[in-house]
């Protein structure tokens, strides 16, 4: 199942809830894009002078390693679930995901896992690039606000000012101009707009919509047999 959308969107946490309520474990594509980012900053060379060759080989040292129900990034075996979500990544990791050998690397590590276990797959591209056959395809919206909102609550713990959140939305929408190439929504995408929803109501929805895709699964083996 692929839930692709733009940054702030929720996918991540959702794809996280949803696997969790299916039995699936989530993937979460950013965090690669993200630990390949770390791994080269931990080399002390400046992001001005990586070249796609030296990235990829700082991302050989980057592992998912299984949990019960999502996967931990690892650099040199050391867990990196924190520290690539610092400023230093977010940083430079727009720069990284523009690289197509990067992408081919965190396309083939998503799909490998995949072949192996039930997956949330969530991204920009998860829908089109990596599984263009997904049993379930999941794009989710909300206005640049309202993620902004969502965004600086969880990270701040209050409810943000009107002028935060006007800033913040200025940084989204940059992030969304720079992400914007590569986030496409799949032709048979089902479009989840959750501007409006809860939390629970967005997950709620989302399993629902995979508890159909299953049924209508099972429905087309047993019928096949
Ligand atoms: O979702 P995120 O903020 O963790 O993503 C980090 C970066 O990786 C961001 O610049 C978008 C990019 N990305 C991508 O290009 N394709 C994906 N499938 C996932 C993330």
């Amino acid at each position: 199942m692929a839930i692709d959308g733009p940054a702030a969107s929720g996918k991540s946490s959702t794809a996280q809830w949803v696997a969790g309520q299916l039995g699936f474990r989530h993937v979460d594509s950013g965090a690669l894009y993200r630990a390949a980012t770390g791994a080269a900053i931990r080399t002390g060379v400046p992001s001005a002078e990586w070249t796609p060759d030296f990235v990829l080989e700082q991302a050989q040292r980057v592992a998912l390693e299984p949990r019960q129900t999502s996967f931990a990034p690892r650099i040199d075996g050391a867990d990196v679930t924190e520290e690539i979500r610092g400023p230093a990544v977010t940083g430079c990791v727009a720069l990284v995901a523009q690289m197509p050998m990067i992408r081919s690397w965190v396309n083939a590590r998503v799909r490998d896992v995949a072949t192996h276990f039930d997956v949330v797959v969530d991204g920009r591209d998860m829908g089109t690039a990596v599984f263009p056959d997904a049993d379930l395809k999941v794009f989710l919206v909300a206005d640049p606000w309202e993620r902004a909102r969502r965004r600086l609550v969880q990270r701040l713990g209050r409810r943000p000012t009107d002028d935060e959140i006007a800033d913040e939305t200025e940084l989204l929408v940059r992030r969304d101009a720079a992400d914007a190439t590569q986030t496409v929504q799949a032709r048979d995408a089902i479009l989840v707009d959750t501007t409006a929803l809860t939390q629970t109501e967005q997950v709620d929805r989302i399993v629902a919509l995979a508890r159909a895709a299953l049924r209508t699964l099972r429905e087309g083996v047993d019928g096949g047999s």
